[in-house]
């Protein structure tokens, strides 16, 4: 007797191995996050986030055409704020001549086709490092969406395409979308944080925007991990409120959550592959304890695999250096 199915048929040389691959990475997967400065000729290292850079307003433009000339698509920026600036209210957020702002027209000089995606959250104008305002130690949810509703407009007014909420409270999708429809911004997107867990891997992140919370956790707005049902609930409220793209945060190891909502909803699903999934990889690099580019390779193609039809990733040019 011989098995007249043999499934390492399909597995015998490369060609054939490319014949039959599903999942296929390409630079059009990829949103890259991208952390601005105030000040000139400022390139630092973020020490949690090896060969992950701060950028003043001069040199992000090098790296924006460096991004767009390799094929890479569209950033999500993110701002360092000085701390004379930051207060309850993220008053600075609203500044529309403030970091954000000029960042943002900043990449569209450089490369006006680049889809420019910003991150809307109080945290890093926050003196409390939250992302909602605050009273007596407690997230305030409608007033936050107010300022979060202004200061997407602000982002739309400077030419930002798409707003990302990255805050969690509720209601905040319909804040903006109505907001951005009466401001006549009609084709500026929403990608929604849907599911956005409250993790340890946003470690780095914070060490990059100095925005650690100054007291308490994030866990009355960002979700439990041990929760499976509510990433649907939110992902479809979401919808409801007008998000054009929604996401999942972290990646890895939220992973059955990607494809829970790849096969619930009909809008693109994006992943974050966070900044505690970078550190990791490269400290583990580093020491020599796992191959670099072998494990990015498995880690995005597992995400695509699992359901991302987008992936916020600090790993996306290495990524596309790599299969170029
Ligand atoms: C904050 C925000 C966070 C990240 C994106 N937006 C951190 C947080 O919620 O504390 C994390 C991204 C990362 O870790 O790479 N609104």
């Amino acid at each position: 007797m011989f098995p007249f199915k043999r499934n390492r048929r399909l597995r015998t040389s490369a060609s054939i191995r490319s014949l039959v691959q599903q999942t296929l990475i390409s630079p059009s997967d990829f949103i890259v996050p991208l952390f601005v400065v105030e000040g000139k000729g400022v390139k630092e290292e973020i020490a949690s986030m090896p060969d992950y850079y701060r950028y003043s307003l001069d040199l992000l433009k090098k790296e924006v055409q460096l991004l767009w000339d390799m094929g890479l698509k569209s950033v999500l920026l993110f701002v360092k704020v000085p701390d004379e600036l930051k207060d309850n209210k993220g008053t600075e957020a609203l500044n529309n001549d403030g970091l954000m702002q000029r960042a943002i027209k900043t990449v569209k000089e450089v490369a006006p086709e680049m889809y420019v995606m910003t991150d809307v959250a109080l945290d890093p104008y926050s003196s409390y490092g939250h992302d909602g305002i605050v009273e007596n130690q407690k997230i305030l949810n409608d007033p936050t969406c107010e300022v979060l509703a202004q200061m997407s407009i602000s982002h739309a007014q400077a030419g930002a395409d798409m707003v990302a909420p990255s805050d969690m409270m509720d209601g905040r999708i319909l804040y903006i979308r109505e907001a951005l429809e009466e401001e006549g911004f009609t084709d500026k997107g929403i990608m929604s944080y849907s599911a956005k867990y409250a993790s340890a891997f946003y470690g780095p992140f914070r060490d990059a925007l100095d925005s650690a919370p100054g007291f308490g956790d994030k866990k009355t707005y960002q979700m439990d991990p041990a929760n499976r049902s509510e990433a649907i609930k939110e992902t479809l409220m979401d919808i409801d409120e007008g998000a054009d793209i929604v996401m999942v945060k972290p990646g890895l190891c939220y992973l059955d959550i990607v494809r829970d909502i790849k096969n619930e909803v009909d809008v693109p699903v994006s992943v974050y592959q966070v900044s505690g999934e970078y550190a990791m990889l490269k400290a583990a690099a580093e020491k020599g304890w796992l191959n670099h580019d072998a494990v990015m390779m498995e880690q995005v193609t597992a995400i695509k695999r699992a359901g991302a039809d987008l992936i916020a990733s600090y790993f996306a040019k290495d990524v596309v250096k790599l299969i170029s």
